[in-house]
């Protein structure tokens, strides 16, 4: 999740789901019922969720790794929902999808909107809070951070786009992470741009790059704070 839009959830939550299904069963929730980026993401945009008496059966991307979400309910169709109608979406999604899988990843649109309103209802989460390094984001992400903290809940700060390596050399195009977010005493995890990333719009799944190797590594940091 993240108060500031564009600093990668969408890629996060799905490169996370990857990496997260080499050891447990997992289910990536789309629950940006505005943009619904996952399915362009994995190759199935316009592709329709089967439906059986269990519920709608989310997309199979590989053995132990499945997709939710309303673009499989609407197809490619616009729809245009009043703020009381989302989050009745949102619920309904989650409550008629069969969902049997032991660890889920949910991707939220920006902002602190009725998405998190249904998070807290259905269930107890984890949440890991995207920001990029940029003094704008970060101020924004704030607000979202102290939200968390009322609620007693301890994110994860995931602070992508921090670096890339050019050569030998580290470059940070957006200068260090403001310090005052440093001193907040959260987990914060940095991860790479990776230029290569764009190649893999429609099939993410077959993403190797340096950022599943991170992804392996923020695995194990979440296996470790849900246990
Ligand atoms: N580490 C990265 N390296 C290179 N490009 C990246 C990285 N992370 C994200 N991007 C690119 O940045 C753009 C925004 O990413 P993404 O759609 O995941 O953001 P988002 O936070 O989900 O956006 P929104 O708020 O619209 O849901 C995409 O074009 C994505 O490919
Ligand atoms: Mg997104």
């Amino acid at each position: 999740m993240s108060a500031k839009g564009g600093v990668g959830k969408s890629v996060i939550s799905s490169l996370l789901a990857i990496a997260l299904s080499r050891d447990h069963d997992t289910l990536l929730v789309d629950l940006d019922i505005h943009t619904m980026a996952l399915p362009k993401l994995f190759g199935y945009d316009g592709v329709l969720h089967e439906v059986s008496k269990e519920g709608i059966i989310p997309f199979r991307i590989a053995q132990k790794l499945k997709l939710l979400t309303l673009g499989g309910v609407v197809k490619g169709r616009t729809v245009i929902l009043p703020g009381r109608n989302q989050e009745r979406v949102m619920e309904s999604l989650l409550g008629t999808g069969a969902i049997k899988e032991d660890v889920i990843v949910f991707d939220l649109p920006p902002g602190l909107g009725d998405e998190i309103l249904v998070l807290e209802k259905v269930t107890d989460f984890l949440p890991l809070v995207v920001t990029n390094p940029s003094t704008l984001s970060v101020r924004v992400v704030e607000y979202l951070l102290k939200y968390l903290e009322e609620k007693g809940k301890n994110p994860l700060l995931i602070v992508n786009m921090s670096f890339m390596k050019c050569g030998s050399e580290v470059i940070r195009p957006f200068g260090s992470l403001n310090e005052q977010v440093s001193r907040r005493g959260l987990q914060i995890v940095e991860l790479p741009m990776d230029e290569t990333l764009n190649r893999f719009v429609g099939k993410i799944q077959e993403y190797r790059g340096n950022l599943l190797d991170e992804m392996y590594k923020l695995s194990s940091i979440i296996n470790e704070r849900m246990r």
